[in-house]
């Protein structure tokens, strides 16, 4: 791809403006830089009020002949997935472009001969192996969509995702290595499959080799059925708005939403990002440590890198074992040139001893990024002078499962930096910082939440089965402009900070939880009457899961409950959403009409019980003092 980087702010500014002023001309720019079976008639439809946005009507695609084929001329024998296994001891893998193209064709031929068509959803349920990669791309070859679930995801958590979306297979393997432990993947999987009805055959790959039962007429394994396809697979012809994958996050209420991106736009707005804000030239080794499972790992492991025909790093394992110095042992061995990871990930790293870093050669290391929630100053200080030798910039990258991509970011060695914020928005992106009565605030120096004013090609077009919900979740708050749900500042320099989230949504160690949906994974413990969820903030995580519990019957053994509380969280939702504090209490601060005043909680959690606000609405103001005096 020879898109031009941009290498000046002064460039920068140039390109944003005209972005601003032309948006069509802008993206069809870009767009040009791609590989269409067919050129689009228009570049965008939009109406922020319905919602409704199509980009590059028309135009015909496949998003694989992009990352693949493409590629093959000058790019056949170069790797394009480096992967590293959990074990160190274990060898690492370099699969090249020509490699991946014909892996992803037998993964699509195997799907094809299961009876997966263009459209058909596929749920993939699987570690940071390199089939993973190809199961997503295999997917995409051939048109079916693919709903990728964390692998630290539980039983209830996957019924609820393939449901929703109907998954007519699924992709998984016997086990999953994360450190020193292994988890039965497979043994999930059954367990989900009793209640999903629409799942007609499990493809298992082997990877820990684990005892696992498989089901017959309905479970395959993945090595014997694999050596019955070609390694050729013709790339099925998609619109540019047709479906490429759907994707869930969690919502302040209800269900996980599964957001829907879209082939076209996705695949443009990836890749001129990722080579945008991380500067990317070719050659350099790239290595982003989130999971697949995330969107992270979505658009800036898989389609953002190998659209751009990067070198991508998947990395399987975790920063912790066999020790704190896992991450820099793995950018010393394999030469990494840029590294991007989250601020939880950063923060547990920094406090290990410094010995960990020193015994590593990081001078390959030009770029670091940094995604997922506000960074503090102190990590971000940490990282860029332990890691970056105080000479690469953090790209502290903002944007959402949502966005499809980055939004508001510095680009690398071009913009200045300042700690903790993500700088400026990048071309193509409008924000607007808005008031609680709905106004813009339009001087600098400003805080307020923070919308988008304009389409972006990478944006969702709807959530999964319920366009109202899209249009309530994202367009109701303030009409015609998408509503992110974050709050945010913009300093007297046009700095703009993220200060977080502003409904109720948590973020523990980067992942986003819905307090309601924790809530009532509570809930379902026999003795618990009702619950209430907020975050309070935590030194590693962020933020950490504060519950308040009321029992039908005063606990006897208030540990116990909370094991087995703990328990049945991770059982239905996953590990990660297990509450950090359970307080039990009587009774929650209501107010007469039932709502529960948050806020409240919010302060007892965070340890500040000084000043309360107003509790004079509350049905019975006699709570406070019994949560605040059993405060944890
Ligand atoms: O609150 C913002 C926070 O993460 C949210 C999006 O989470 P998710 O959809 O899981 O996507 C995470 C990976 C893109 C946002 O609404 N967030 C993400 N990046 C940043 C951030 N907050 C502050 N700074 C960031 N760089």
């Amino acid at each position: 791809m020879n898109m031009k980087l941009i290498t000046s702010f002064d460039e920068y500014q140039k390109q944003y403006e005209f972005s601003v002023d032309n948006p069509e001309t802008f993206w069809a720019d870009v767009a040009e830089n791609f590989q269409w079976r067919k050129k689009w008639s228009r570049v965008l439809e939009w109406d922020f009020h319905k919602p409704e946005v199509h980009w590059f009507i028309g135009g015909k695609l496949n998003i694989t002949e992009n990352c693949l084929d493409r590629h093959l001329p000058a790019r056949a024998n170069q790797t394009a997935i480096i992967w590293e296994p959990n074990n160190p001891a274990d060898a690492s893998q370099h699969i090249t472009y020509q490699q991946l193209f014909n892996h992803v064709c037998r993964v699509a031929n195997m799907l094809k001969a299961q009876g997966i068509k263009k459209g058909d959803r596929v749920c993939i349920y699987m570690p940071m192996i390199p089939e993973v990669a190809y199961a997503m791309l295999a997917c995409a070859r051939i048109g079916a969509v693919h709903s990728v679930v964390f692998a630290g995801f539980s039983a209830g958590s996957l019924i609820d995702r393939i449901n929703d979306a109907g998954c007519k297979l699924v992709l998984t393997t016997d086990g999953a290595y994360r450190g020193d432990k292994i988890i039965d993947l497979k043994s999930i999987i059954d367990e989900a499959l009793e209640k999903c009805p629409t799942v007609e055959r499990v493809l298992v790959a082997k990877r820990t080799h684990s005892k696992v039962k498989m089901k017959p007429g309905r479970d395959l394994w993945w090595e014997e059925e694999i050596r019955n396809v070609s390694d050729v697979c013709v790339a099925e012809e998609m619109d540019a708005e047709d479906l490429l994958f759907i994707l869930y996050t969690s919502g302040s209420t209800g269900k996980p939403k599964g957001m829907v991106h879209t082939c076209g736009g996705y695949m443009v707005y990836t890749s001129y990002t990722f080579k945008t804000a991380f500067q990317y030239q070719d050659g350099q080794v790239y290595w982003c440590t989130a999971d697949v499972g995330w969107i992270t790992g979505h658009s800036y492991i898989v389609y953002g890198p190998l659209s751009a025909g990067a070198i991508t790093l998947m990395f399987e394992g975790v920063p912790s074992w066999p020790d704190m110095g896992r991450f820099w042992h793995v950018a010393e061995k394999h030469r990494v040139n840029i590294f991007y990871t989250a601020p939880t990930a950063i923060r547990s790293l920094e406090k290990a001893p410094l010995s960990f870093v020193r015994q590593y050669d990081l001078h390959s290391i030009k770029v670091l990024g940094t995604v997922g929630e506000p960074i503090n100053e102190e990590a971000w200080h940490w990282y860029h002078d332990n890691i970056g030798r105080g000479e690469c910039p953090v790209v502290d990258t903002w944007w959402q499962t949502e966005t499809g991509g980055f939004m508001i970011s510095p680009i690398a060695h071009v913009t200045k930096l300042k700690p903790a914020h993500a700088s400026f928005p990048l071309p193509g992106v409008q924000p607007a910082i808005m008031d609680e009565n709905g106004n813009e605030l339009l001087a600098n120096g400003v805080e307020g939440r923070l919308a988008i004013r304009f389409p972006w090609p990478a944006m969702a077009r709807t959530i999964y089965g319920d366009h109202q919900r899209f249009k309530d979740t994202y367009f109701s708050t303030f009409p015609g402009k998408y509503f992110t749900g974050d709050g945010c500042k913009r300093d007297e320099e046009g700095f703009y900070r993220i200060t977080g989230r502003v409904d109720d949504i948590i973020i523990v160690s980067g992942h986003n939880m819905g307090t309601a949906e924790i809530e009532s994974a509570i809930d379902e413990h026999s003795a618990v009457c009702e619950s209430a969820v907020v975050a309070y903030p935590h030194d590693i995580k962020g933020q950490g899961v504060y519950a308040y519990v009321i029992c039908y019957d005063k606990p006897h053994e208030e540990e116990k409950l909370r094991k087995e509380i703990r328990e049945l969280v991770a059982k239905i939702i996953g590990p990660i959403a297990k509450p950090d504090k359970i307080q039990f209490v009587s009774g929650l601060p209501k107010t007469r009409s039932g709502k529960i005043m948050r806020r409240i909680l919010r302060k007892v959690a965070e340890g500040d019980t000084s000043n309360l606000g107003d509790v004079t609405t509350l049905l019975d103001p006699a709570v406070v003092d019994e949560i605040k005096s059993g405060a944890l």
